[in-house]
């Protein structure tokens, strides 16, 4: 036998004292790690003012979760489902078409959200049910706090994925 090391012996002692010098390295990390919570799939959302219960006698356009979503809080005048406020008829939607994102504008008169692009409408009165058009998936309802003592009106979460996204949260 040759006293000689081969190339190939060579290599794999040295791939092996090079894992366990990984190994060794990586270890203390894998101990300083904190357990993460895997129940959660989404990020929490943020709470956001949206403004006063005595301001809403016309539509309230605001953003949220974040910037690139707009909304609309609106007050329709008669006790809906979800509907916050001292008559329980305050309630706001993102306004992107469920369809493919177009900007919708609401109908004061039938308190409807409708879509300019492909015709889709949306029941203000019935948590964003669709009523027709293109669009498949109802629109999205922002849940509203709101504060009986000041009149506040806080955004705290989504109900429905907005359009465009895989969370509401990124
Ligand atoms: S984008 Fe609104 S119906 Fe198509």
């Amino acid at each position: 036998m040759s006293a000689e090391i081969s190339r190939r012996s060579f290599l794999k002692l040295g791939t092996g004292t090079v894992a366990t010098g990984a190994v060794a390295a990586v270890a203390p990390r894998v101990a300083e790690a904190k357990p993460t919570d895997t129940s959660r799939t989404t990020l929490p959302y943020p709470r956001k003012h949206v403004g006063s219960a005595s301001h809403l006698a016309r539509p309230l356009a605001f953003s949220y979760p974040d910037a690139a979503s707009p909304c609309l809080a609106i007050k329709t005048g008669a006790a809906v489902p979800g509907g916050v406020g001292p008559e329980r008829d305050i309630v706001a939607y993102s306004t992107q078409c469920t369809h493919m994102g177009c900007p919708l504008a609401y109908d004061a008169d039938t308190r409807t959200f409708k879509c300019g692009c492909h015709f889709s409408m949306f029941d203000a009165e019935k948590e964003g049910q669709m009523i027709c058009g293109q669009a498949t998936e109802d629109l999205p309802r922002i849940t509203l706090e709101y504060d009986h003592k000041t009149g506040r009106i806080t955004a705290v979460g989504v109900d429905g994925l907005i359009y465009g996204r895989q969370a509401n949260v990124l």
